[in-house]
């Protein structure tokens, strides 16, 4: 007997931008996302998401595929400046009318949407005003997120507001390999602190709307070992679970900054700066649930030295440097560890320990794993993609969360990463996650990949047939 009830959630997932194409169709804005990966250098060999896997517009066949599958539901994020093509003021009624379809068609299939309101598209305009840097943006956040629980929340139960501060933020204003590409840790904590402001008060809006649902925060789960047993290495990983993990999840879950840190960061750069209210506003918007994303772990040391990010985007192992900040920790290569081709430990006991970890800090709070899955070149045998190592990595963490459950968790759902083959934001179509190929030279075909026969099995048996 497996450990998951009948009500858990097989679902899988994507992100409006790595998916949907149509970037300037039918009235909608320009992301940050449209112009960063438009500059020269940015991305992997040039690659963006103008076309994308053209979801925009073969939503009805990819939905008739989920349905074949058997997804149970179906997790996604709308594109901001697709509603608000200047980010706030005017409504796109066409971008309306395509989530409003996409949800229609999913229902019809019994598939539960699942929305992201922001997976980092944050309408050019606003960032021309200051971004995340300037607190209109999370005012214009809650209007944006307000229209969308007018607009689908009869259809939508479940609701999610930001995916991964850690990876916009950190990459955005510290290492400064996505837009708006600031190296600076003082801004990030301050433009940090408004998207949690932001979230909060859009908390607060679903609350007070007719939504009969209930609201999340996706984060990355990332577990942090020390390298060696040496006091100096223990302590770095004790850093980083506090700057990856308690800095991103306390203000959601708990309402509030870990103080230590917060001491730390106001004693160095005066930041994050509270506006009257801030305090109140996060302590009574606790969200509903959390979300969590979970590749890899990393392996911490102590470190003495500044390093830019000089990340692995091609998939030839080894052609990234290990990353840190100075006086505080670097991530470093597990000896013994077993890596994918973009140097992402596979450690599957990770979610495990990570999402008790969560449980010890946070006590009950419902859990979604929100994305999971293998950045893998897929290997092709006659024309059929073969993506075994995708099956085993699945296998591996499914049976990683039914341990956690079995030791307590309440875990209710499963959105592997990801549904169809899509941009991966700075690796390029060729890091490909799916249980459905899609086919750039052949006009976008979809083929189903061994993978997609694999779960279509464990839906249907409820997680017994792994
Ligand atoms: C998560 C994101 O960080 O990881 C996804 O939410 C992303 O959008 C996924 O695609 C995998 O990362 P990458 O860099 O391999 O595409």
């Amino acid at each position: 007997m497996s450990a998951f009830p009948q009500h858990f959630l097989w679902g899988a997932a994507t992100a409006a931008y790595q998916v949907e194409g149509g970037h300037d169709v039918d009235g909608k804005g320009p992301s940050i996302w449209d112009v960063f990966a438009h500059q020269p250098g940015t991305t992997y060999q040039g690659t963006n998401g103008d076309v994308a896997v053209d979801h925009y517009h073969r939503f009805r066949e990819d939905v008739a595929l989920m349905a074949e599958q058997g997804l149970q539901s179906y997790r996604f994020s709308l594109s901001w400046p697709r509603l608000f093509p200047q980010g706030r003021g005017e409504i796109n009624e066409a971008g309306v009318k395509f989530y409003s379809d996409l949800i229609d068609c999913l229902v019809e299939n019994n598939i539960e949407p699942m929305i992201t309101l922001y997976h980092w598209d944050l309408p050019q305009a606003l960032q021309d005003e200051g971004g995340w840097e300037n607190r209109a943006t999370a005012e214009a956040f809650v209007d944006y997120a307000r229209l969308c629980y007018a607009r689908f929340g009869d259809r939508v139960k479940l609701w999610s507001t930001f995916n991964e501060t850690v990876v916009f933020i950190g990459h955005g204003y510290i290492t400064g390999s996505h837009p708006p590409s600031v190296r600076d840790p003082a801004r990030a904590i301050q433009a940090c602190h408004h998207v949690f402001v932001a979230h909060a008060a859009a908390v607060k809006a679903f609350r007070a709307s007719q939504v009969a649902g209930t609201i999340g925060f996706v984060n990355v789960l990332q577990t942090h070992t020390p390298l060696t047993h040496s006091p100096a290495d223990k302590q770095a990983a004790a850093l980083a679970d506090g700057i990856w993990t308690h800095w991103l999840y306390d203000p959601v879950l708990k309402g509030e900054y870990p103080a230590e840190l917060l001491a730390k960061t106001q004693a160095l750069w005066n930041v994050p700066q509270f506006a009257t209210g801030d305090e109140a506003l996060l302590k009574e918007n606790i969200c509903d649930f959390i979300g969590l994303n979970y590749y890899k772990r990393e392996t911490v040391a102590a470190n003495d030295r500044q390093t830019h990010l000089q990340a692995n985007h091609s998939g030839e192992r080894n052609s990234g440097h290990e990353f840190g900040f100075k006086d505080l920790f670097k991530f470093v290569r597990n000896p013994t560890g077993v890596y994918t081709d973009w140097d992402w430990e596979i450690y599957p006991q990770g979610l495990t320990e990570g999402i008790l970890q969560i449980k010890a800090r946070y006590g009950d709070i419902p859990l979604y794993i929100t994305e999971n899955g293998l950045g893998a070149k897929d290997p092709v045998i006659d024309g059929e993609v073969v993506d075994d190592p995708r099956i085993d990595y699945l296998k591996i963490h499914i049976d990683a969360i039914e341990a956690a459950m079995q030791q307590g968790a309440d875990v209710r759902g499963y959105y592997p990463w990801s549904f169809i083959d899509l941009l991966s934001w700075l690796n390029g179509y060729q890091k490909q996650y799916g249980f459905v190929y899609v086919d750039h030279q052949n006009g976008l075909a979809r083929k189903r990949k061994k993978s997609f026969f694999w779960y279509q099995a464990l839906i249907a048996s409820r997680g017994e047939k792994r």
